[in-house]
């Protein structure tokens, strides 16, 4: 026979609070601008969430503690709301990475089609392994999850552009035309 339990349940938090200390970034009046255009096209102001977060990687270099804590302020969340979604994204960084941000896809297809050589290959030629930014800051590379491009793997994606069908000749003349 089934017994319901009165036991109360014990919920966790998803995740824990941050503390990010007591800065706040602020921008120049065009900045603000933009972001009031982004703000004024949700109903929900939270939905724009994403486009404020490239707007402040992109005028800051990457999420810092301030910036995070002016995105929390203007889009009446919690800090922890910001983290979380700032922690999920590859696209979005909390720590500062370089220039060119090289991300190798690790998911199955990249890997069976030659990822494990590709990534070897990127390693030597910059001296950094994956985590790793060069010591002239010009490039960070990770290992990242599937980057939806599995039909033509394997595939790394730097900055906003997608390279596919790499092979390590292919590497090399992406990595000679980036200055
Ligand atoms: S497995 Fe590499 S893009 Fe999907």
């Amino acid at each position: 026979m089934f017994v319901m339990s009165t036991q109360p349940i014990q919920i966790q938090p998803m995740s824990q609070p941050v503390d990010i200390g007591d800065e706040v970034a602020s921008f120049s009046v065009e900045i603000e601008r933009e972001i009031d255009w982004h703000l004024a096209k949700y109903p929900v102001m939270r939905s724009a969430i994403l486009p404020l977060m490239f707007i402040v990687q992109r005028e800051r270099g990457y999420l810092d503690p301030p910036g995070v804590a002016y995105l929390a302020r203007r889009l009446n969340l919690r800090i922890t709301d910001i983290w979380e979604v700032a922690t999920f994204y590859s696209m979005l960084h909390t720590k500062p990475v370089g220039k060119h941000h090289i991300q190798i896809c690790k998911t199955l297809s990249c890997k069976i089609m030659g990822e494990p050589g590709i990534t070897e290959h990127v390693c030597t030629r910059l001296g950094i392994k994956p985590g790793e930014t060069t010591s002239d800051g010009k490039f960070t590379l990770s290992l990242v999850e599937c980057l939806g491009s599995c039909g033509t793997a394997p595939m790394f994606q730097i900055g906003f552009d997608y390279h596919e069908n790499l092979t390590t000749e292919k590497v090399d003349q992406i990595l000679d035309s980036l200055t």
